[in-house]
């Protein structure tokens, strides 16, 4: 018997307000044809002022346990990915646990940046393979816009706020061959390219917390490079080809990465799941909520072979493969 990671829950969260390219365009010398052409983003959320990060969160992790059909009683973990945490500590995590109610288990924060749910659901799903947790919680929120340099055209039109959650629970399986759950996870960071983008501030180099700096060009030509290794590596690990993936879902930061990827996969673009159109970038909650959309609408079936792969600030990638 072989004791697997299986997704039984899925959940997101938006914030209400929507901010389209006309509404940016009126603050910074910038164009809804120049945001589309360049990136493919129509529109993003932005949080209330009142909403942190934790309060998107606990939204989609009660919609997760929802669909999950669970309640917080029967989680032993909450593993939560941000790069935009409610205070420097405690850790976001915790924020969520009490609010779901949960007085056991453990909660923490992994930190990726982009990357950071495919590190947090390696992390969730070691737990689970080492029997140390059942049933854990997985989420990726971001109040990206806290962290934006709203004068700076080249970064601010690019992100948005938002959260998705995942439940995994463990499953003892025989059949190898249609073993379902996470079948492998793949890792990878490069701290050279930290001047790449980052963020200018923080607890222990200045007073302030800091605003994003990126050179873009830069990070796209990684960006398409690393995903592709990626996913080339994920697939061979599990003697697949690209022609077996149902499902790609990728970290949304640009529709241009999205294309190439898939073409350099040769993967046709309907397989591809799509949220940036809306959401724009959402950093760590990019995949748990087109995850969360694909599954919900049906696109994502029981079985079907779902990879999931993400490159952000460090430079950190990586991905993930699911037989759902
Ligand atoms: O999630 C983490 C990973 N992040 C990413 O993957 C982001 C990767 N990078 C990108 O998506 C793209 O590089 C960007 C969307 C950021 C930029 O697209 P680009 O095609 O690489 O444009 P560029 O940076 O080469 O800039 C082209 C021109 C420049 O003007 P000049 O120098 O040619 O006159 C920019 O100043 O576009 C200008 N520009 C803009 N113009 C209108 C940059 N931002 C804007 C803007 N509106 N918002």
């Amino acid at each position: 018997m072989t004791r697997q990671s299986v997704v039984i829950g899925c959940g997101s969260y938006l914030p209400d307000r929507i901010v389209t390219n006309e509404e940016l365009a009126r603050s910074v010398d910038t164009s809804d044809d120049w945001i589309r052409k360049r990136t493919g983003i129509r529109e993003r959320r932005i949080a209330a002022d009142d909403q942190k990060t934790s309060d998107l969160a606990v939204n989609a992790a009660k919609e997760a346990l929802r669909a999950a059909g669970i309640g917080p009683d029967n989680i032993d973990l909450i593993v939560l990915a941000t790069t935009t945490p409610d205070e420097t500590f405690p850790a976001t995590a915790t924020r969520v646990q009490a609010a779901l109610g949960m007085t056991k288990g453990a909660a923490f924060d992994v930190q990726a940046v982009c990357t950071g749910f495919i590190y947090a659901l390696n992390v969730a799903d070691n737990f689970i393979r080492l029997g140390q947790a059942n049933t854990v919680l997985v989420i990726g929120a971001e109040t990206f816009s806290r962290i934006l340099d709203w004068e700076d055209r080249t970064t601010c039109v690019l992100f948005g706020d938002g959260a998705g959650a995942v439940v995994l629970q463990s499953l003892e399986q025989e059949n190898e061959r249609e073993m379902r759950g996470i079948l492998s996870n793949h890792l990878h960071s490069d701290g050279r390219y930290k001047d790449c983008l980052y963020v200018d501030g923080g607890p222990s180099s200045s007073k302030f917390v800091g605003k994003l700096r990126m050179k873009g060009s830069e990070v796209f030509r990684h960006a398409v490079t690393n995903m592709v290794s990626v996913l080339e590596e994920a697939l061979k690990c599990n003697n697949l080809s690209a022609k077996d993936i149902d499902w790609l879902v990728p970290h949304q930061a640009n529709k241009r990465i999205l294309d190439r990827t898939a073409q350099k996969l040769k993967l046709s673009p309907d397989k591809v799941v799509v949220t940036v159109d809306r959401h724009a970038n959402t950093s760590a909650a990019s995949i748990p909520l087109a995850l969360s959309e694909a599954s919900m609408d049906g696109r994502i079936q029981k079985g079907d072979i779902v990879v999931t792969d993400a490159m952000g600030s460090g430079f950190t990638w990586g991905a993930s493969l699911i037989r759902w």
